[in-house]
């Protein structure tokens, strides 16, 4: 059964839509922590359009399960990411413009400064994830740069899911099923394809209670990480039991 870790920006974002001091990312990690998750998850962006440098020092400093740090190569979040020192940091790709993180690091064109950055952290005693595509070549260069773990964006194949419940809603026939499995597949030849390479593998993005099933029942998948459709559900049925039901799921 894979971990289950939980991200928190959405907490975040919805204190940043007034700029005020709640609803507190802090206090829902231990919400979650309490609820069963086994990580903490945080995306100081360049930006800092939800989480805040302040966050991240507050959440090391109180939660008791594992802070995983979602961080861009920008020299100014490494500096933050070795001075906090989280238990993992997961390097993504940052475009100011995006409402989400799109697609995977390019790891093959900036193996140098990605190299770089991932060596430091490992120095320091960051466990390092670099956030990939399911692609062969992305997976073969995060092993040549020494890499721990990998994170396979999950994103393609939660989108071919919704695209098939839109349909369903709006009383069509769900033509994308043959999408869906091409990208489920795409996944589980990754996460099969990184485990013979001895890397160590997380999956996540668009990840929500109907599409996180096969996922979760791959070979080989050590955590998963989850933020937007928990903290939705939070909002009818409050966070503790959201949680607790994606924890369920994965059981
Ligand atoms: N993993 C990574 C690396 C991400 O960037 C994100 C989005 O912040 C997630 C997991 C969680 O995605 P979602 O909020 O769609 O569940």
């Amino acid at each position: 059964m894979p971990k289950l870790g939980i991200n928190i920006d959405h907490v975040a974002t919805l204190r940043q839509a007034r700029r005020t001091i709640f609803p507190d990312p802090v206090k829902a990690a231990l919400i979650c922590e309490n609820a069963g998750a086994d990580s903490i998850i945080c995306h100081l962006r360049e930006d800092r359009r939800h989480i805040h440098d302040k966050d991240v020092y507050s959440l090391r400093k109180t939660i008791r399960t594992k802070l995983n740090l979602e961080m861009s190569v920008a020299e100014d979040i490494v500096k933050v990411a070795l001075k906090v020192r989280p238990d993992e940091a997961t390097l993504v790709p940052e475009r100011r413009k995006e409402l989400t993180t799109e697609g995977g690091l390019d790891v093959l064109k900036n193996k140098k400064r990605i190299k770089s950055v991932v060596q430091r952290l490992l120095d320091s005693g960051i466990f390092v994830s670099l956030f990939i595509n399911p692609d062969k070549k992305q997976i073969e260069a995060a092993k040549d740069i020494g890499a721990p773990f990998i994170e396979i964006h999950t994103g393609r194949y939660a989108d071919a899911c919704l695209a098939g419940r839109r349909a369903c809603l709006a009383g069509r026939q769900a033509k994308n099923y043959a999408k869906k499995v091409k990208e489920f597949d795409k996944i589980k030849k990754a996460v099969s394809f990184a485990e013979s390479l001895g890397l160590r593998v997380n999956a996540g993005h668009g990840l929500d209670y109907d599409n996180v099933k096969p996922i979760a029942c791959l070979k080989g998948m050590e955590e998963l990480n989850i933020g937007f459709s928990v903290i939705a559900r939070a909002v009818f049925v409050g966070l503790e039991r959201a949680v607790k039901e994606m924890r369920h799921k994965l059981n």
